[in-house]
């Protein structure tokens, strides 16, 4: 079991041809069952414009990553902005020990400051409602199933939004 104590998280800046690389192992291994990630997230966290990556590293190797995109919205003619958590992964000995529930508390943290100066309508993401130990996650963070959105990944899988919206008047 790896020692929690040398795992740090951060924003990923000014990711290097290796961090995408290592980017794109994961999502290749993490997703497979829904297709093949390997490129369409890397080129997702390459895009340092739109899309915030955090990652986790144990003594230097990224071990989990999260990718935050901000998406430019008008809703009821109002502009505003989705937050859409695109992409969460670990490697497989670093799960199920609490690092996903660090991971989504440093995006939404993220999102919170960003809603300091800017308009979010809400936080979205797409899952698989099979996914056990995503949902779960997903659900104590207070993501609700939107099932009106059910489409499928590539492979056939069912594919879910789950949304958060926040408290009026907070
Ligand atoms: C989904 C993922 C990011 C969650 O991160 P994690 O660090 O494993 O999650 P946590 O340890 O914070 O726990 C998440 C939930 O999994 C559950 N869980 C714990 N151990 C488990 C096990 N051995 N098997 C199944 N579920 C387990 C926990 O009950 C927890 O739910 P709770 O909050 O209701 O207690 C991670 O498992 C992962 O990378 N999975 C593969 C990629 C993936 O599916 N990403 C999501 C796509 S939308």
């Amino acid at each position: 079991m790896p020692d929690r104590a040398g795992i740090t998280i951060s924003i990923l800046r000014h990711l290097s041809t290796s961090d995408l690389e290592e980017i794109g192992e994961i999502s290749e291994d993490a997703f497979i069952r829904f297709g093949h990630y390997r490129d369409f997230i890397s080129s997702l966290a390459a895009d340092e414009e739109g899309v915030i990556t955090s990652g986790m590293k144990d003594n230097g190797k990224l071990v989990g990553f999260i990718l935050t995109g901000f998406l430019p919205a008008n809703i009821d003619n109002k502009d505003g902005i989705i937050a859409d958590i695109l992409a969460i992964a670990l490697i497989p000995d670093y799960r199920y020990m609490g690092l996903g529930k660090e991971l989504m508390e440093w995006a939404l943290d993220l999102v919170d400051s960003i809603r300091d100066y800017k308009d979010i309508f809400y936080v979205r993401l797409t899952v698989a409602p099979d996914n056990v130990p995503a949902v779960s996650l997903f659900e104590r963070f207070g993501f609700e199933f939107d099932i009106s959105t059910i489409g499928s990944y590539p492979t056939g899988v069912d594919a879910v939004y789950m949304k958060k919206y926040f408290d009026s008047g907070e």
